[in-house]
């Protein structure tokens, strides 16, 4: 359809073609290039860190963040069930294994107190995940982990430009990672990037990142690692969307304030919480929950609103209901209501930078139309 109004546009206006054309006039095209390592240098400094290893995106900054740790067998890594595959994926691949809490049914967020009640003697970190534009409270969590000497994994993905109470997002993690897919509020096409104080940690995840080449003598290994670099053509995408961040920020509130006064007086749709005591959302997504009133589910709503033209997409499904999990017999018999409430009731509608005032008017109509007609 034409008239479609995507879920996501990214804004690709100020300096990206002429950084791009810069790798191409220059020749340096690979991970090698010097875009790579402002993006790193810049990144990190932004979220104030010492370290950002450039990754090829922010499911393997997950991996690699969790390789890390060096976690054996039998460690355990609480986090939520609401959330990407990627979370889970990499603490399974690493060998430990995921233990699950579920959701607050207003932020979205990991229950903390849920997180205390998980932790056992094998408890080794814990995934911070902070979903869809508000973070989790990261203060509180290190409240609990800190005097435990457990640690924290931040997956800040979708948080860029995000702070709780003064402080970045991805400032809280013993390693924390971003995504750069073209839905954040900083995209290099494809792309992520791990940050963290910890030399030693930056140091691993740079070796793991490529192929874990020995220093001293290049095409011998003592460890396998994997070939996740990114290019310079993607780190000079992220250069230039970087520059631009405050902007970003800036005009994702003001979308979540234009939807939430466009939408107050339908009936029945949780919209996404403006802010807490933390942290003021910055809506990488307008989520909306139907309320169980509502005769269908959030896949029949979707489809109602594509067929006037509206992209959307579903909210995460829960790590404890994915056949994937389950065949390997991880979370047999458990229940997260909120988490599977939300998967069921909850999508997204149009929330790309690029999106104008118009269109997220023609979004309200037609919202309108499905839900208060
Ligand atoms: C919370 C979270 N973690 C990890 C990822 C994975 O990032 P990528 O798509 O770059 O692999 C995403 C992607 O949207 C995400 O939302």
């Amino acid at each position: 359809m034409s008239n479609l109004i995507p879920v996501n546009e990214p804004l690709l206006s100020g300096n990206e073609k002429k950084y791009l054309c810069e790798c191409i006039d220059t020749g340096w095209i690979s991970s090698e290039g010097p875009f790579v390592q402002r993006l790193e240098k810049e990144f990190a400094a932004r979220v104030g860190r010492r370290f950002g290893v450039a990754v090829a995106n922010g499911s393997l900054a997950l991996d690699a963040a969790v390789k890390a740790l060096d976690l054996v067998p039998g460690d355990e890594v609480i986090m939520p069930s609401f959330t990407i595959i990627s979370c889970a994926a990499a603490i399974v691949r690493s060998g430990a294994t995921p233990v699950l809490v579920d959701s607050e049914p207003d932020s979205w967020n990991m229950d903390l107190r849920q997180v205390e009640q998980k932790i056992t003697p094998r408890t080794r970190a814990v995934m911070a995940v902070h979903i869809y534009g508000l973070p989790v409270d990261m203060d509180a969590l290190l409240a609990i982990t800190g005097p435990r000497g457990i640690k924290v994994i931040e997956d800040a993905a979708e948080m860029h430009g995000q702070t709780i109470r003064t402080r970045p997002c991805g400032s809280f993690g013993d390693i924390s990672t971003f995504s750069f897919y073209p839905n954040k509020h900083v995209t290099t096409g494809e792309g992520g990037i791990i940050v963290t104080d910890d030399e030693r940690l930056a140091e691993r995840c740079r070796s793991l990142r490529n192929l874990c080449f020995m220093p001293q003598k290049r095409f011998v290994h003592e460890e396998l690692g994997w070939n996740f670099r990114m290019s310079n053509l993607q780190a000079a995408l992220g250069c230039a969307q970087l520059e631009r961040l405050d902007s970003f920020i800036a005009r994702k509130r003001n979308m979540g304030a234009r939807y939430d006064s466009l939408l107050s007086d339908v009936k029945g749709l949780q919209r996404p919480v403006p802010s807490t005591a933390w942290a003021e959302n910055i809506y990488w997504v307008y989520g909306l929950v139907l309320d169980d009133a509502f005769p269908f589910d959030a896949e029949e709503a979707m489809r109602r609103l594509s067929a006037k033209g509206i992209g959307c997409r579903p909210f995460f499904w829960p790590m404890h209901e994915q056949p994937v999990f389950r065949r390997m017999g991880l979370f047999a018999g458990e229940s997260y209501p909120v988490a599977e409430r939300l998967a069921r009731r909850g999508f997204y509608v149009p929330s790309g930078l690029a999106l104008s005032d118009e269109q997220m008017d023609r979004v309200a109509v037609a919202v309108r139309e499905v839900f208060a007609p």
